[in-house]
């Protein structure tokens, strides 16, 4: 018995729509009807799902997430993490391994896939570390954590401050066909300072953390890559110096790839209205001079791809404040609906482009056989009502944790049936 998915609207990247049937059998796509045919297939021994007015679309892929598991299991954990994602209507993630202990071994890799397996409602691809225990200082065993399933490497959560130990990871990478993803961060520009420089760090006479702090480990890994030819993909770009620069480096045909969050692109610092840690991630909220440039970035194809990073933290971590509290806000749960409100419904972006930089695109980047819902390939499927305006209820939120400045916003554009390699795991 299989699932058909009837009178779906299915968008392309040049936002061509179509009215579909889709059949799932197993875990794949089996069928693939235009609905404009007329003729409607027997549905006979299988699931029905309607899909009358609403949106059809492969399931999202969010390339950078922290699900917590192993250590921090009062945060996040594969199970709640992945179901928080199925709700947000992604079904392939990319899990950040600054967890403890952190991912620098097969053990942990094969720990993490064991987990997902039995635990997890959805596909969950780790990253390995660049350095050991992410110190910056030996570089873990690119070989053995490719073997093991990593997809790259990363030491999301800090900047590997030394230029050597970036470029021998770099060279290392290539060598294997594998990406470098990078957190970019110098820590010498932003010790102790909890928000971007800008009106809300002199509002409350806070230490600002300056935009170079980013974009000088952009300028200087778009270098290492040029020399190494390894693929560099950028993690959270946040300012319109590294927004210039990775432009820079793609016209010189730089390996260089980037991604954007959607709290950078909708949020500047000015729209902070306290010293309420729920407001607090890193890379933090800059300008709106900044966040123009990232939405430009984005649109020009500077920026290559929507991801979440989503970072939960529990309540009593957030309630440190401004200065104390860790860095970080979920992500899953809202990213379609805040990007389709404020820029699909406005006009400034179409829906096929919004769903392409969530699902086909990301698929590119990193080489992956989802994004799409071509026959044969996985049954990664998410049916979103784009006509529903609801609140985002704090009660209503799936991850352990609830650490979300989006708390209380209206928004359209909610995923209501996520199903993930043939599975309805959210409905
Ligand atoms: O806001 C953030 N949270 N930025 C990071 O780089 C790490 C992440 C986390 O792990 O909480
Ligand atoms: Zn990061
Ligand atoms: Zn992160």
């Amino acid at each position: 018995m299989g699932i058909w998915i009837l009178n779906g609207l299915t968008v392309d990247v040049n936002n061509v729509q179509a009215k579909k049937h889709i059949l799932i059998e197993n875990d794949k796509i089996a069928q693939v009807v235009d609905a404009a045919s007329g003729s409607t297939p027997q549905t006979e021994g299988h699931e029905v799902i309607d899909a009358a007015g609403k949106l059809v679309t492969p399931g999202f892929i969010d390339m950078h997430v922290h699900l917590r598991e192993p250590g921090f299991e009062h945060k996040e954990n594969i199970a709640t993490g992945t179901r928080s994602a199925a709700r947000g209507g992604f079904t392939t993630i990319a899990c950040m391994p600054n967890t403890r202990p952190v991912i620098d071994t097969v053990d942990t890799v094969n720990y993490i896939l064991d987990k997902a397996a039995t635990e997890g409602v959805i596909r969950v691809i780790p990253y390995g570390t660049i350095t050991k225990n992410q110190l910056g200082r030996e570089l873990t065993d690119f070989a053995a954590l490719k073997e093991a399933g990593v997809i790259g490497y990363t030491d999301d959560g800090v900047g590997v401050q030394s230029a050597q130990m970036m470029k021998d990871a770099m060279a290392l990478a290539a060598s294997m066909d594998m990406p470098i993803i990078a957190h970019c961060e110098d820590d010498t520009l932003v010790v102790g300072a909890p928000v971007s420089e800008g009106s809300f760090a002199k509002k409350h006479g806070l230490k600002g953390i300056p935009n170079e702090s980013e974009a000088i480990h952009v300028g200087r890994d778009i270098l290492l890559s040029e020399a190494t030819g390894v693929h560099y993909h950028v993690c959270h770009v946040s300012t319109e110096q590294s927004v210039r620069l990775i432009r820079h480096a793609k016209q010189f045909g730089i390996k260089v790839t980037a991604e954007v969050c959607p709290h950078h692109l909708v949020l500047s610092d000015e729209d902070i209205p306290g010293l309420d840690a729920n407001w607090k991630m890193n890379p933090p909220l800059r300008t709106p001079r900044d966040v123009q440039a990232v939405i430009e970035g984005l649109e020009d194809g500077t920026i290559d791809i929507i991801v979440t990073d989503h970072a939960p933290h529990s309540e009593e971590e957030k309630a440190k404040g401004m200065m104390l509290a860790p860095f970080g806000i979920l992500g899953f749960e809202t990213a379609f609906s805040l990007l389709y409100t404020k820029f699909v419904l406005t006009g400034q972006w179409t829906l096929g482009f919004l769903v392409d930089r969530m699902t086909q695109k990301p698929a590119d980047v990193f080489g992956l056989p989802y994004g799409t819902l071509e026959v044969g390939r996985a049954a990664d499927i998410t049916i979103v009502d784009l006509e529903t305006e609801r609140e985002v209820l704090k009660d209503e939120i799936v991850s352990r944790s609830k650490n979300t400045p989006f708390i209380g916003w209206k928004l359209q554009g909610w995923p209501v049936v996520t199903i993930a390699s043939g599975k309805v795991v959210w409905s």
